[in-house]
């Protein structure tokens, strides 16, 4: 971010990609004849930086641009980006398949950490200088952001302020499914597909540091070992075993009390016969496609759950609740250790493109984080 001191000139370079919201932001010209009520020594101009989407398309369409500096708004701080976590939603978006709901900036973006630099009214409860985290509907691809200030965590004690960023989404997204949705208690068993990325990486944690027997997926040995590593009991490596028969062997034949499903349509029909009894099937991806048969029969036999869930499209109250009960019953985990963040690695924002490619890769274990 660069700063400057003094009127900005006019920004002709400055691109609004379409859906751009005007209230969110300071106006680009100031009106004329500012120069007489305000010297342009007091005016200080923060040049803001963000990777935009112009044009939908390949990672090659992420562009880093100018962009106007955001204002909070009443209720809402504005955060100095540390880093920004890369979701595998973003690569949709950047498709043009997943756009940011209405009010949230148009480029991607889901959760940052950084610095609290501004703090809108009714925001007090965050100080300018605190060192956050915070859950976004999109937009956190930038130096700065403003973000609703319920959406906001604290870092974690112990944890690295860049690090951070790889916590919000992850975090709130297995304990709204795990524990809200999936009702796991401890002493069940919880199968959690993809526990080698961002999500499953927080979600077996999560779920073992609560007293459930955790059961994973991964593909290839040394990613299941990783996944043994980070707190799960039985990880398989769903490219060489055939899972249903790993997920029986390992249950004396019961199944398990919930999935986590990050695969959708092509795992239907081995999650419901990977189910006990009263089992509870929670489907958060479709990595594997959308469309599938169910069948109902093995359902009512089962007195089974199938239920799937969003994160970014909920209500605004609907998301500070969640993040409060994170503070509440995550938080204290993360700072005892019992959950860390996952980082893959880290690359500068203007890098963005070869951010996204690594993650399509299929290499990457854990977050990639963006640093500006
Ligand atoms: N509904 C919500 O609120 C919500 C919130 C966050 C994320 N999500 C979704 O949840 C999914 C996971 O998110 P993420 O951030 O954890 O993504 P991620 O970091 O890319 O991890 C996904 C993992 O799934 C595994 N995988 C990919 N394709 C697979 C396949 N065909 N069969 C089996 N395993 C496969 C990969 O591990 P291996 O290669 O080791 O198998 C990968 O590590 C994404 O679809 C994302 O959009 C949904």
């Amino acid at each position: 971010m660069a700063e400057g001191v003094g009127f900005e000139p006019t920004r002709t370079g400055v691109s609004r990609p379409n859906g751009f919201q005007d209230r969110l932001f300071r106006p680009l010209r100031q009106p004329s004849g500012a120069h007489d009520i305000m010297p342009a020594t007091v005016a200080r101009v923060v040049v803001v930086h963000a990777v935009t989407v112009p044009q939908p398309g390949g990672p090659d369409a992420l562009v880093l641009s100018e962009v106007p500096d955001p204002v909070p708004a009443p209720g809402q701080v504005l955060v100095d980006v540390a880093a920004a976590g890369v979701n595998r939603a973003d690569l949709l978006q950047r498709e043009g398949h997943y756009p940011s709901p209405p009010g949230a900036p148009p480029w991607p973006g889901l959760e940052v950490s950084g610095t609290v630099a501004a703090v809108g009214d009714g925001a007090g409860r965050w100080a300018v200088g605190d060192a956050v985290c915070a859950l976004l509907a999109g937009g956190g691809y930038a130096e700065r952001v403003v973000v609703d200030a319920g959406h906001v965590l604290p870092v974690p004690d112990g944890v690295d302020l860049v690090d951070a960023a790889g916590l919000p989404e992850a975090v709130c997204t297995a304990w709204s499914n795990l524990v809200d949705v999936g009702r796991l208690r401890a002493g069940e068993t919880v199968l959690i597909h993809g526990g080698s990325g961002g999500v499953g990486s927080i979600a077996i944690q999560l779920a073992a540091a609560r007293g459930a027997r955790v059961l994973t997926t991964a593909g290839g040995p040394e990613r299941a070992a990783r996944c043994r590593d980070l707190g799960a009991d039985v990880a398989i490596d769903h490219r060489a075993d055939d899972v249903v028969a790993a997920v029986r062997t390992a249950t004396d034949g019961r199944g398990v009390d919930v999935v986590l499903d990050v695969l959708g349509a092509g795992a239907l029909a081995a999650n419901l016969e990977s189910l006990a009894t009263g089992g509870r099937l929670v489907v958060i991806g479709m990595q594997r496609g959308r469309r599938a048969e169910l069948d109902l029969g093995v359902l009512l036999a089962k007195r089974a759950t199938v239920v799937g869930t969003t994160l970014r499209s909920r209500p605004t109250a609907e998301k500070s609740a969640l993040v409060a009960a994170v503070r509440e019953h995550v938080w204290p985990l993360v700072a005892g250790g019992d959950v860390r963040p996952v980082v893959h690695a880290r690359i500068p924002l203007a890098e963005a493109p070869r951010a996204h490619t690594e993650l399509d890769g299929g290499d990457v274990f854990g977050k990639l984080l963006l640093v500006p």
